[in-house]
């Protein structure tokens, strides 16, 4: 890959970076990953800097030994890359084990200042990670979830919203794309239109994350969640809180736990040291992506935002043209019907779900993975939108989910595999 801005993705160089996928090529049958939503694969430099850090750093911190100190830098490094990645304050962000064991602590620190009668908005579009914690938060202190509903493109509503918000309304949360059906949602309207009534925008950004730059003061959000596995990273959650609200919310502490930075508040126990070692090489991949694949020259130093901006542009230029091609194949594919945007609009992440018409999600993802090609089925634990489809809910869907690594060949593969095995089914029905 030459050096500088990238304007167009270089397939080859970025499969190099990964070794699962390099594994997967030689492989018999060929593995193909269209799996992204539910956790991408990594690329080498994030395995190399977790057994790094157990090497050389492995310890708790705040110790008054080097390895401690270490992880104690290690730490704060993690929060001003994620602060770039976010485009936010530094000290607003927390890590843990995932989005939805920190939203629940958010949510339960936010419920401590809420009054019975107080409104929360979800979204008929979110994970279950970005209502489940607001439903049983209400439950516990009186006070009243309402539920935005969906347009017919599976969009959330935004003349619901506007009915729905009132002088009570405390937070609107909701979630920045839909991990099932990869709606992009209007989320600078959705956060002003809170702001208007005096509520909280609280962004689930799990499934935007992967394709689209998060920008906390462009989408106009209080806080954000996402998870760095979802983005080349290892199992871990982040979020970031505006930095005054992390102060000054009631988060649950131990009593001798720091209280600085603000984000940290919300750290409960222990972190994967290694994971966050994980986190920050998974940015630089992302960095050395949006500048021309300069891994060496990537350091501390530089500005990272417009490397990581410059990653996205090249990332969304090649999902959409996958995208694309995904739609136009499926519609000649008898048996599968994808919902929600076109498959070519800008409004959706290249995340499609699909309603099974011939087979159960379940028997077709079988029969693809046989086939070494790796989707998912059910319901994402996006359980509204299976719902609002009249879908079963354990069934559900079948989800194509598309990564930036992967390539047009794959989508013709998945395409005639896919269009094999329906034909297969549709005429052993007709016998
Ligand atoms: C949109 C969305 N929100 C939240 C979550 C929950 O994330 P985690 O697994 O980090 O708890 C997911 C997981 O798939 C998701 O896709």
């Amino acid at each position: 890959m030459a050096e500088g801005r990238p304007t167009s993705l270089d397939t080859d160089w970025v499969r190099a970076q990964f070794p699962a996928l390099r594994a997967a090529a030689s492989a018999s049958p060929q593995r193909i990953f269209l799996d992204a939503p539910g956790g991408t694969q990594v690329p080498e430099g994030v395995v190399a800097a977790m057994r790094t850090y157990l090497v050389e750093s492995n310890s708790n911190i705040d110790g008054a030994y080097e390895p401690s100190r270490r992880t104690d830098e290690l730490i704060a490094e993690a929060r001003r890359y994620a602060g770039a990645f976010v485009g936010g304050d530094p000290d607003g962000i927390a890590f843990g084990q995932n989005m939805t064991t920190l939203n629940f602590n958010l949510v339960r620190a936010v419920g401590r200042t809420l009054s019975p009668g107080d409104e929360i908005l979800t979204t008929a579009l979110d994970h279950e990670g970005n209502v489940s914690p607001w439903l049983l938060m209400a439950e516990d202190r009186g006070l009243v979830v309402r539920e935005v509903g969906l347009t017919e493109q599976l969009d959330v509503d935004l003349e619901d919203l506007r009915r729905k918000l009132s002088d009570r309304t405390r937070v609107v949360a909701f979630c920045l794309a839909s991990n099932a059906v990869g709606t992009v949602t209007r989320a600078r309207e959705i956060a002003d239109l809170a702001h208007a009534a005096g509520a909280l925008a609280w962004g689930d950004a799990v499934a935007y994350a992967p394709h689209r730059r998060v920008d906390v003061r462009s989408l106009g959000l209080d806080v954000v969640l996402c998870s760095p596995y979802k983005f080349f990273g290892p199992h871990l959650g982040m979020a970031w809180i505006r930095p005054d609200l992390a102060s000054s919310l009631p988060a649950e502490r131990v009593r001798p736990a720091a209280e600085v930075p603000p984000g940290h508040r919300f750290e409960t126990g222990t972190l994967s040291h290694e994971a966050i070692a994980g986190f920050v090489a998974a940015l630089d991949y992302l960095a050395a992506l949006g500048s021309g694949g300069d891994l060496a020259a990537l350091g501390s130093g530089g500005d990272r935002a417009a490397r990581l901006r410059a990653a996205y542009d090249v990332i969304q230029r090649h999902e959409s043209g996958l995208a694309g091609a995904l739609g136009a194949g499926i519609a000649g594919i008898a048996g599968v019907r994808p919902v929600g945007m076109p498959a070519d609009s800008a409004a959706r992440v290249p995340t499609f779900g699909l309603v099974c018409e011939r087979m159960a999600p379940r028997r077709l993802a079988e029969a693809l993975g046989d086939a070494g090609i790796y989707v998912w089925d059910g319901n994402f634990y996006a359980k509204r939108v299976v719902e609002t489809l009249g879908l079963d809910l354990d069934e559900g869907l079948l989800r194509i989910g598309i990564a930036h690594y992967n390539t047009q060949a794959e989508i013709d593969r998945l395409l005639d595999v896919l269009g094999r095995v329906l034909r297969a089914a549709a005429s052993q029905d007709e016998r």
